[in-house]
């Protein structure tokens, strides 16, 4: 299985970054045996973006979408309309969609059904609060998300999960390589509960929070963690090439 490479930009950026495809292709000529990239940008430089991308081997993903098809939604893109653009992957439930948009382990759960329905590829993400991290409760947290965020009708066969400890997004703080070790395996112990090991023992778990060259070895060379979503890190093409060398 590839180690996936995941570039969440945020709300940063303009028309201008879709050159980023090329310039990281240019720091980072092979098309690896090892690595997938995915660059998951606005919104609107989705089209653009994966029109740059498509000769560099680069996938482009959304942020986030809604789990209607259509309707009376204002701002909001549905998951075929994400798929219109060229983009193959949806980032669901990320901490700071639950924490200021609403995005709720029910939502997260039937947008992940929509995103799989409208044949893309849903990157569920969970993780703990600091204050849960301190009283002892992360794989407790974390299960819980899982369950309630994964639905019913899910393709396991389809999924990318990504654990991002909501403390660790965008502070420079990071678990102990013990704790993202423990938290991974519940997560593969979950899934398995869920999907049974042949299905599960495929899904990646990516880790999230924080990751940046000086870090990234150590946590990409875990049993489990099968690639990183990158916030602050994945905006400069030297420091996402830097990650991904590393691999
Ligand atoms: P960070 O963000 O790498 O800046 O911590 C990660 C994320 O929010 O996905």
């Amino acid at each position: 299985m590839k180690t996936l490479i995941a570039a969440n930009w945020k709300m940063h950026g303009n028309l201008s970054w879709v050159q980023k495809s090329a310039e990281f292709r240019a720091l980072f000529p092979a098309k690896s045996k090892n690595i997938s990239i995915l660059l998951c940008p606005p919104a609107h430089m989705l089209e653009a973006m994966a029109r740059a991308s498509e000769g560099l081997d680069i996938s482009v993903g959304a942020q986030n979408c809604h789990d209607q098809a259509t309707g009376t939604y204002t701002g909001e893109l549905s998951a075929a309309m994400v798929a219109e653009t060229g983009a193959t992957y949806v980032i669901l439930g990320h901490s700071e969609r639950r924490a200021s948009f609403g995005d709720t382990d029910s939502w997260v759960a039937t947008k992940t059904s929509a995103v799989q329905k409208a044949g893309l590829k849903p990157i569920v993400c969970v993780g703990e609060s600091r204050t849960e991290r301190e009283a002892g409760h992360a794989e407790e947290v974390v299960g819980s998300q899982l369950a309630g965020s994964i639905p019913a009708d899910a393709d396991g066969r389809n999924l990318v999960i990504a654990y991002e400890p909501v403390w660790a997004i965008g502070t420079g703080l990071t678990p102990t390589i013990e704790d993202i070790a423990t938290i991974h395996d519940h997560i593969r112990g979950c899934l398995t509960t869920r999907f049974g090991a042949k299905v599960a023992d495929k899904i990646q778990i990516l880790y999230g929070g924080s990751v940046k060259p000086e870090n990234a070895k150590e946590i990409l060379a875990l049993k489990d963690v099968a690639g990183a979503l990158i916030g602050g890190a994945g905006l400069d093409m030297k420091s996402l090439a830097a990650i991904a060398a590393l691999v």
